[in-house]
């Protein structure tokens, strides 16, 4: 089974994203429920690697804390955009619990995330070969109505990849201690 840890969005701030939906030739949109933050893409994991991962999550320490999206951006490969996500303020307290997140999936045998943790909830993927124009859609939209969430829990996620899309099932929920603030 493939493995994501993934934070979910409240329904109020994926509307706000889903508003922003359309108007971007070739654009594949993440549909309104799909909406969410990785921590960390775990990949391919069997039954006893599960256990493993979910029984090392449930070991995380953290304390509730708040998000505020920052606007859109886009992701390049090869000098052509293939992703249209939207980010978020700097938190130090999203870098603490990513890095707990990835210190407690390599406790459970997987090898580090290659990647730089950039926290953005992908927005639309472009079809290969398509070369978007995004500008204008980016000046049109990059006022995005400040949406601030607080972030008290977390999900190991499944994700089912079919011929409609991916879907994703969350498989176990990991919630904050008591908040300190
Ligand atoms: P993305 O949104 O930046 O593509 C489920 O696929 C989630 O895991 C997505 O949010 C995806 O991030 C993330 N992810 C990270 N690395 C991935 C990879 N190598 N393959 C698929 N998804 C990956």
């Amino acid at each position: 089974m493939r493995l994501f840890v993934a934070v979910r969005l409240p329904a109020v701030i994926r509307q706000t994203l889903h508003g922003l939906h359309g108007g971007i030739q070739g654009a594949r949109w993440v549909e309104k429920d799909n909406l969410h933050l990785t921590l960390r893409f775990i990949g391919e994991a069997n039954s006893g690697q599960l256990r493993d991962i979910d029984s090392e999550l449930s070991e995380i320490d953290f304390h509730p804390f708040d998000l505020v999206l920052s606007g859109l951006g886009t992701f390049e490969r090869r000098q052509r955009v293939h992703m249209l996500w939207a980010g978020f303020d700097t938190s130090p307290s999203l870098t603490d619990l990513r890095d707990r997140v990835e210190a407690a999936v390599m406790r459970a045998g997987f090898g580090p995330d290659g990647r730089k943790f950039k926290a953005h909830v992908t927005m639309a993927r472009f079809r290969h070969g398509t070369r978007p124009d995004i500008g204008m859609y980016l000046q049109a939209n990059n006022i995005l109505a400040t949406g601030i969430f607080r972030v008290d829990e977390f999900a190991l996620y499944r994700s089912h990849l079919n011929h409609g899309g991916a879907k994703y099932e969350p498989l176990f929920t990991y919630a904050a201690g008591p908040s300190n603030c």
